[in-house]
């Protein structure tokens, strides 16, 4: 059932069940590399191109908000090598893509630990996100430096901080007052996380905003995701019934108006 105070995108979205958010866990590129013999990186490299395919789509398809996980808080402790290179790609890729977002109305953010990334990464990051801080046809969220407990645990330190100062109460602690800290807050609920390459877990991606989000596993190794494989996620999502706790026949009948979308 349709919130009659959504905007007309909101209502466009239920009706089509359309996604606003979607989160991918792009996992795999080290395995398509050594499928084909080569080095990991290469794999990492090979990426790109599929994240530039996804971003199109989701721009396309009227996607408000898409979550790409780039880099984990546990993946510092990859081979000192590998590091190395996934932060030359950071470098390279906020170089060659950012004016070609920008032209195409799209906003990006980085959602994460930054303080972690040398100096001159978070000068462009900033950079990029202040160019493109006026685009609303699609927000590009990259979690860089990004685990799910630390946006938890930053949540709770903020909050924490406005209690001891006394700007708030201890019964100001909401689950709608906790929200507006978590790294996502100004984006949709998510409603849809992909996660290629075959495994079926969440790595500490976004444990707070998985709540009631859609799951979607494919085998798919990330660098051969495409338009098609994106398309066939959005399809099962849209067979899916949310249910939010209430029951099926709640649902059908729109006696109850379910949480989200
Ligand atoms: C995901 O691919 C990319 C990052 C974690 C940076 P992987 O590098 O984890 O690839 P697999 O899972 O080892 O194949
Ligand atoms: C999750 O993939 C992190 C990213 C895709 C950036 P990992 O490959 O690091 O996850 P695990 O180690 O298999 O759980
Ligand atoms: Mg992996």
């Amino acid at each position: 059932m349709l919130n009659p105070d959504a905007n007309s995108s909101d209502k466009v979205c239920a009706a089509l069940k359309m996604p606003r958010h979607v989160a991918i866990i792009m996992d795999g590129n080290g395995r398509w590399a050594q499928q084909r013999n080569k080095l990991r990186t290469f794999g990492h490299k090979a990426g790109v191109e599929a994240v530039r395919s996804s971003v199109t789509f989701a721009r396309k398809k009227g996607i408000k908000s898409l979550t790409l996980f780039a880099f984990s808080s546990e993946n510092w402790q990859r081979p000192k090598q590998e590091v190395g290179v996934l932060m030359d790609l950071f470098h390279f890729v906020l170089k060659s893509e950012v004016k070609k977002l920008h032209k195409n109305n799209i906003r990006l953010k980085v959602i994460g630990d930054l303080s972690g990334f040398d100096v001159k990464l978070q000068e462009k990051i900033s950079a990029a996100e202040a160019l493109t801080a006026n685009n609303d046809a699609l927000v590009l969220n990259i979690a860089a430096n990004y685990g799910g407990r630390w946006d938890i645990v930053n949540a709770a330190k903020c909050l924490a901080s406005s209690v001891a100062s006394g700007d708030i109460g201890l019964d100001d602690i909401t689950e709608a007052a906790f929200d507006k800290h978590i790294s996502t807050h100004e984006f949709p609920e998510l409603d849809l996380l992909i996660r290629t390459g075959g495994d079926h877990r969440v790595s500490n991606f976004l444990l707070w905003q998985c709540a009631y989000a859609e799951f979607y596993f494919t085998e798919t190794l990330w660098p051969d995701f495409n338009e098609s494989v994106f398309q066939t996620a959005i399809d099962d999502f849209a067979q899916r019934q949310r249910r939010f706790g209430l029951t099926g026949e709640q649902i059908m009948t729109a006696e109850v108006e379910p949480k989200a979308c």
